[in-house]
């Protein structure tokens, strides 16, 4: 069962829980993945709620949010397995299944095509409306020269690209 929640009610919640850390999840070519992430916003753009998220682009979960772009946040409420988001924050979809490594327990989703987690049960559905990489220029040079430096074999960074994602549905998975 799902339980329709207002999402400001619980922007604290989910500001917080970024550390340790929350998910995100996609689906393209009929393939669920999902990644640990630290990084968030939560606010409103458009005169819409949306969620940003940041996404380096060695990620397997770039490929598939470029395909399909939806993505579900799923938060946890009160404890949750470690391993969880540790797993899920070094595997890549790209060499394993992670939800069935895990045994995760997967949700129809209401509005978009991309399941929720059942296990962190506070869960936003998510349709890109905006992306756009991080302009390598306007980044702070210090915070630039810590987070970004040479990584693919021809020199280049791995920066991140930011989806704005506006939310369509929130509830708990019940
Ligand atoms: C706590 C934690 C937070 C992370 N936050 C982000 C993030 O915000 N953005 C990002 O691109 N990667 C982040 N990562 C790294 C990805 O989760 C990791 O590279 C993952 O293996 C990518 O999976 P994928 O290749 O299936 O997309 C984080 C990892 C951890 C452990």
């Amino acid at each position: 069962m799902k339980r329709k929640v207002n999402v400001w009610d619980y922007a604290g919640k989910i500001a917080e829980a970024m550390n340790p850390g929350i998910l995100a999840t996609t689906k393209a070519d009929g393939n669920v993945n999902t990644m640990t992430i630290g990084w968030g916003m939560l606010g409103v753009k458009w005169h819409r709620p949306v969620f940003i998220l940041y996404v380096r682009e060695s990620r397997h979960t770039k490929a598939m949010l470029d395909k399909n772009g939806e993505f579900t946040i799923n938060v946890p409420l009160g404890e949750v397995d470690k391993k969880i988001l540790s797993y899920c924050g070094t595997k890549s979809g790209r060499d394993t299944d992670k939800i069935a490594d895990l045994g995760l327990t997967l949700e129809e989703p209401e509005v978009i095509q991309v399941p929720g987690i059942r296990e962190l049960p506070l869960t936003l559905e998510c349709k890109v409306i905006y992306k756009q990489q991080q302009d390598p220029e306007a980044i702070d040079p210090d915070i630039h020269k810590r987070n970004y430096p040479p990584f693919f074999p021809d020199g280049r960074s791995d920066y991140h690209t930011a989806y704005y994602g506006q939310i369509l549905d929130a509830y708990i998975i019940e």
